[in-house]
């Protein structure tokens, strides 16, 4: 959560590159907005509000200085205000600050500067950060011991930027437990939370580990905190910056939706280092998944593939209580951490605890990620960049690759199914006019039921996710038996169930659900196979798919009718679904 920017350019004006860098970031939150720039003096402009906004009204690419930092907020400590925005600065205004993690001990800093005559503007904790750098600095450090100086003093996670104008054509960053990559280009660097929002300017990456610093002045040092050079390797991206782009759509949650049949066909150029990740793991006696939301649902479907298709024991746990409910493990466990980012908090905290009681294999979308370089195996979806911060074309891929790993660990058919998943979602996809009307429909109501068994019940989860993280209704998704254990009491006329029913074994238990849902008044969306006549005949409304996905590898399919819907219901209710309130796509704090 938040996002951060730094540039130092061989020449021309820094303010409108970090503008358009600090945009491709704003999924990462959007509560505030702001750009410092050194010329050397520093100049800020921020404000709380989304970046177009906060535009509007201040011209943010109106700063002089051909280096500069950049920031986006998702708030933590104090609310979403112009003085809480960041950069911060320390009390001369000659030292500023963007930071995205959260500093534990701030509230005893910041005590303590204050006794020393430190001004505080704002309630966050970040703002301890220039008055420590301001303090070294005026005890005689340069900019970038001071800094290291400050950072030792800190307990918490940081990423950031910092620039003074005490040291002109300099800028220092740093990372401790959030992500921060250093982009070299031709004689111009950057610093940013996330690759995306560089990639329009260099392909070429330097992923900076826990506890290094990294100065940019016209050339490139990292080091450790203790001043020692570290010796990086720099590596080159395949995302292409029109990837980061929204390409005609609308919106780019649209796009990914879209862009499903690909990112299942990339993904599954992947067989070759599955087969030799199954095979560097060994021999495995029990399976636990780790992850937190949508994730967290694409495990789910981990367990009933390999309990099902394999008989291998899964256990599937939430990643914020995996401290709580994880005394099993051992080594012949192995711990499957899926996670789009790579750099979710609560899975990272998990993983490490993992990492010296199981086996570890993180799945994971973002390259270099820190998750990718703390599990001990990795395997990437081919996903590119997902910038909507509802999870979308990256659940699928997650999909695939679990499916993959399940193929490679001993049901190999499952690979002929997978290898026609791109022409079920394409067909799938086609249907979206029809959607669009649905969607109009119950654009609405207050609340929305999604029901399914067996392999369909993760789907109905993954569905009510969607639904309530983009248009604000309240969605909740069941397994179809559970209804009459307490929720069918708010099932009442007219309330949508959708009913998640692909041919299978599960198919008429799922059946006698829906007629029991029918008998309260519920409104039925039947999803299911295009020649199912009965659940046709039971639905109000009816989305149909292709006859030859069975229940199986229906989690790959059945979702895509579901995005759709929750997509057209939040564009309906006049809402921003890229840009849900209260969320960021990346989240680093536990
Ligand atoms: C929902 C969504 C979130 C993420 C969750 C985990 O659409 O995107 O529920 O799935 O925050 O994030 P990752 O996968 O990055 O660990």
């Amino acid at each position: 959560m938040c996002g951060i920017v730094a540039c130092i350019l061989k020449d021309g004006s820094a303010a409108p590159v970090l503008l358009e860098c600090v945009r491709r970031l704003e999924y990462r939150g959007y509560d505030s907005v702001g750009i410092a720039t050194s010329d050397p003096m520093i100049r800020i402009k921020k404000d709380s509000g989304k970046i177009d906004e906060v535009d509007a009204e201040l011209d943010l690419a109106d700063l002089p200085g051909s280096m500069g930092i950049a920031h986006v907020r998702w708030a933590t400590h104090g609310l979403p205000t112009a003085e809480n925005a960041h950069p911060h600065t320390d009390c001369s205004g000659e030292i500023a600050v963007v930071h995205n993690g959260i500093i534990e001990n701030y509230l005893e800093v910041k005590e303590e500067l204050e006794s020393e005559g430190h001004i505080f503007r704002s309630e966050t904790d970040t703002e301890v950060i220039p008055h420590l750098i301001e303090k070294y600095m005026d005890e005689g450090m340069d900019l970038e011991a001071a800094t290291a100086t400050a950072l030792r003093k800190l307990r918490g996670a940081y990423a950031i930027a910092v620039v003074s104008s005490r040291e002109p054509g300099r800028i220092v960053g740093a990372r401790k437990e959030s992500p921060l990559i250093v982009g070299v280009g031709e004689g111009e660097y950057f610093l940013a939370s996330d690759v995306p929002a560089i990639l329009n300017h260099t392909s070429r990456v330097i992923y900076l580990d826990d506890g290094e610093m990294v100065i940019l002045d016209g050339d490139l040092r990292v080091t450790d905190m203790e001043g020692n050079t570290v010796e990086k390797e720099i590596h080159s991206i395949d995302w292409s910056a029109d990837m980061a782009e929204k390409g005609g759509y609308d919106h780019f949650m649209l796009k990914e939706i879209h862009e499903e049949p690909s990112a299942v066909r990339d993904t599954l150029t992947e067989w070759d280092e599955v087969l030799g990740v199954v095979e560097e793991i060994g021999e495995v006696e029990r399976i636990c998944f780790v992850a937190c939301g949508t994730s967290y649902h694409a495990s789910l479907v981990g367990k009933y593939l390999f309990e099902s298709l394999l008989g291998i024991p899964t256990d599937v746990i939430l990643a914020s209580e995996f401290r709580y409910s994880a005394g099993a493990l051992n080594d012949r466990t192995l711990a499957i951490f899926i996670s789009q980012s790579g750099e979710t908090a609560d899975t990272l905290n998990a993983l490490r605890a993992a990492n010296s009681r199981a086996k570890t294999l993180a799945i994971v979308n973002v390259l270099g990620s820190s998750a990718t370089r703390e599990a001990q195996h990795v395997l990437y979806t081919r996903a590119g960049p997902e910038i909507g911060v509802a999870a979308t074309k990256t659940y699928v891929s997650q999909l695939t690759v679990i499916y993959m790993l399940v193929a490679a660990m001993g049901a190999p058919e499952l690979m002929d199914r997978l290898g026609r998943v791109p022409e079920f979602m394409e067909r799938a996809l086609k249907d979206e006019d029809s959607i669009r009307e649905l969607a109009a429909t119950c654009s609405d109501v207050s609340d929305f039921f999604f029901i399914g068994r067996g392999f369909a019940y993760p789907t109905a989860l993954e569905g009510a996710l969607k639904l309530k993280e983009i248009t604000y209704i309240h969605g909740e998704g069941y397994a179809a038996g559970e209804l009459k254990h307490g929720p069918l009491a708010l099932i009442d006329n007219g309330v949508p169930v959708v009913a998640i029913s692909p041919p299978g074994p599960c198919h008429d238990k799922t059946l006698s659900n829906v007629e029991e849902v029918r008998a309260r008044g519920a409104r039925v969306i039947g999803v299911g196979s295009i020649s199912d006549e009965s659940l046709r005949k039971e639905a109000d409304d009816f989305i149909g798919l292709d006859p030859e996905v069975d229940d199986v590898i229906s989690p790959l399919i059945y979702i895509v009718p579901l995005q759709l819907l929750s997509y057209h219901v939040s564009v309906e209710r006049g809402l921003d679904p890229d840009k849900p309130k209260n969320l960021a796509k990346c989240v680093t704090v536990e």
